[in-house]
C-alpha cells in the first residue's frame, strides 16, 4: 500500500478509527502480559472500589468486569478527558467521570481505591510533571490498595529493521517534544516510590508486532496498530511549526507496512504496580 492509500485508511475517521486502534493494541497487550492485572490485587473480594484513569472507551474496565465472579460485584470507574469514548448509557457497575490526570481529584474520592489502574496515559500529561500526576493517583487508594502503571519504552537497544527504528526515533522525538520526555517509561517504579508507595515491583514486555508475532492474527492487529500510529504521528509532526515532514519520514507509513508484513517488529513496554502503605494517605500535603 501507498503511503497516501495508509493515511487515508488509518487517518483518525471520529472515534471509529481510535477505538479500533486501541482494541487492536488492548488485545495484543492482554496476550503479552498473560491478562488484565500485574498487581497482587485479590479482586475474589468483596465491593472492591477499582479506577481506571485514561480509559478511552472502558476496554479494560469492561473485560475486568466480565471476567470476575457475577455474584461479587465491583464498582468500576473509568475517567477520560474525552467521555465521548466511554459507552452510554454505562454497564450496571461502571461509572465514568471527566477527569485530567493533571487535575486535581475529587477530594472525596481520596483513599477510597483498591485498585488504581493506568494504562498509555502518562504522555497525555504534557509539560505537567509525571510526578505529580503519579502521587495524584496514589492519593487515590486505601491503605493496602494498589497502583498500576503501564507505558512504551522506546530507550533500549533497537534490533528492528530501519522503519520500525524510525518509528522508534519520532516517537521519542513526540514524548521529548510534547515535555513528557523519552525516558519517561523507564522512571515508572521510582516514580510509584517516590509516591510514598512500597512492595514497588516492576516488569517490562517484549510485544512482537506483524510478522515477529507467531499468531497471525494477532499479528496483523499489530500492524493496524502501529500504521494508525504512525499516521497520527506524522501528524502531529507536520503541525510542528518550522517541522518539514518529507522524504524518508512521510514515507513511513509505506515502508513501516512493508517491513512489518515481512520482518515484524518489538517493542517494549514497562509495568510498574506499588501498594499504599498502611500509614498511608495522611503523609502527603
Ligand atoms: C493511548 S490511549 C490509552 C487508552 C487505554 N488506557 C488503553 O490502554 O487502551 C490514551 C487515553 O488517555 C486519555 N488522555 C489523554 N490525556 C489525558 C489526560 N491528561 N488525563 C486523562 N486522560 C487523558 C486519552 O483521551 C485516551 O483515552
Amino acid at each position: 500500500m501507498t503511503s497516501t492509500a495508509i493515511k487515508e485508511k488509518y487517518v483518525m475517521r471520529e472515534n471509529e478509527g481510535e477505538l479500533e486502534r486501541l482494541a487492536n493494541h488492548h488485545e495484543i497487550i492482554s496476550h503479552y502480559i498473560g491478562g488484565l492485572v500485574l498487581a497482587p490485587v485479590d479482586l475474589s473480594q468483596p465491593n472492591l472500589r477499582i479506577l481506571d484513569s485514561g480509559t478511552a472507551d472502558g476496554l479494560w474496565l469492561r473485560e475486568l468486569k466480565s471476567s470476575t465472579a457475577i455474584e461479587n460485584p465491583h464498582t468500576y470507574i473509568g475517567t477520560d478527558i474525552n467521555e465521548s469514548f466511554f459507552p452510554f448509557p454505562p454497564p450496571r457497575n461502571l461509572f465514568f467521570h471527566v477527569q485530567s490526570i493533571t487535575r486535581p481529584w475529587p477530594d472525596n474520592w481520596h483513599g477510597t481505591f483498591d485498585y488504581v489502574h493506568q494504562r498509555l496515559t502518562l504522555p497525555g500529561a504534557g509539560p505537567v510533571p509525571i510526578a505529580t500526576c503519579v502521587s495524584n493517583l496514589a492519593r487515590l487508594v486505601k491503605p493496602g490498595g494498589w497502583v498500576e502503571l503501564m507505558e512504551a519504552d522506546f530507550t533500549g537497544s533497537s534490533s528492528n529493521g530501519p522503519a520500525a527504528k524510525l518509528f522508534e526515533k519520532l516517537m521519542a522525538k513526540f514524548l521529548d517534544t510534547i515535555g513528557v520526555g523519552f525516558t519517561y517509561a523507564r522512571t515508572l517504579p521510582s516514580l510509584l516510590e517516590n509516591a510514598g508507595l512500597e512492595n514497588v515491583q516492576h516488569k517490562s514486555f517484549v510485544i512482537e508486532y506483524g510478522a515477529a508475532c507467531p499468531d497471525e492474527a494477532l499479528g496483523a492487529k499489530g500492524i493496524s496498530h502501529l500504521l494508525s500510529t504512525s499516521v497520527g504521528m506524522l501528524a502531529f509532526l507536520k503541525g510542528l511549526p518550522g517541522k518539514d515532514v518529507d522524504g524518508e519520514i512521510s514515507r513511513l507509513p509505506e515502508t513501516l507496512d512493508e517491513e512489518l508484513k515481512s520482518r515484524g517488529a518489538c517493542f517494549t513496554m514497562i509495568a510498574a504496580w506499588g501498594q499504599q502503605r498502611e500509614d498511608g494517605n495522611g503523609k502527603y500535603s
